[in-house]
């Protein structure tokens, strides 16, 4: 696979830089009469983005040609402050920006395993697919400090190449369950990339990219998109070590 490495002087760069690739993409999905279909992580990195995209990018998409899924999910109701979904409403979402039907949030509050069946289903029937796998236009992506990406975990890599599209992860401190997008959906996108800020993951970060050894125990350095690519948006503090 190979890294594109894209560097900022802070995080509100590193997020404005994201939010012009996907204001990029949307403009050109939107020329072709066509869905942009983007899956968010959620986490704290995220948000300055969800953020700037309410706030500065109201008119720069044709925000109803944007279909919203997510990568992961905590197994926990829209309103609870650990729910993806609810940091994403409060960020972004409480504006009308995207048409509720275009919306499609992982139903924490519902059986892990039932919910994980039913989201699978509504990316078959609104994604189109290839390689036997949805495929997203965008799946953007956050880093853990243990190397960890959507919800996979490292002491749960079968999830990179598992048969589902979406499965059920459990977080190995908090035994939280959460719905997650599995290594071969997002390794059948278009575009994956990487959002990643704050000097507590320069490390791990410098292992992926230099390809050391050890980083084949993160889960990070294990996903890509469908041409091999790895898109990186970092801010210095991230890519101190690079
Ligand atoms: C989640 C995310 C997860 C996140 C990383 C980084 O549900 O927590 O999808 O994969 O991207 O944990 O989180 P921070 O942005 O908070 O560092």
């Amino acid at each position: 696979m190979s890294y594109q490495i894209n560097t900022y002087d802070s995080p509100e760069s590193t997020a404005r830089a994201v939010a012009n690739l996907i204001v990029s993409m949307a403009v050109e999905k939107a020329g072709q009469n066509q869905f942009l279909h983007i899956a968010v992580s959620g986490g704290s990195t995220p948000k300055l983005l969800f953020t700037l995209l309410a706030e500065e990018y109201e008119h720069a998409v044709l925000w109803k040609n944007v279909k919203l899924f997510w990568v992961d999910e905590r197994c926990v109701p829209p309103v609870h402050a650990e729910s993806n979904y609810g940091m994403t409403y409060d960020a972004m979402l409480r504006k009308p920006l995207i048409p509720a039907e275009n919306v499609f949030r992982m139903k924490g509050e519902d059986f892990p395993a039932d919910e994980a069946a039913r989201y699978e289903k509504v990316l078959r029937e609104q994604l189109p697919a290839q390689n036997a796998y949805p495929v997203f236009d965008l799946i953007l992506l956050g880093m853990g400090d243990d190397g960890h990406t959507a919800s996979i975990f490292p002491n749960q890599m079968d999830l990179l190449d598992v048969e589902p599209a979406v499965d059920v992860a459990t977080h190995p401190q908090s035994g939280q369950k959460r719905i997650t997008l599995t290594g071969n959906t997002i390794k059948n996108a278009q575009k994956v990339a990487f959002l990643i800020t704050g000097k507590s993951k320069a490390e791990v970060l410098k292992q992926i990219i230099s390809r050391q050894e050890v980083a084949a125990r993160y889960p990070a350095s294990h996903v890509w998109a469908v041409d091999g690519t790895a898109l990186f948006y970092l801010d210095n503090e991230a890519a101190a070590l690079l």
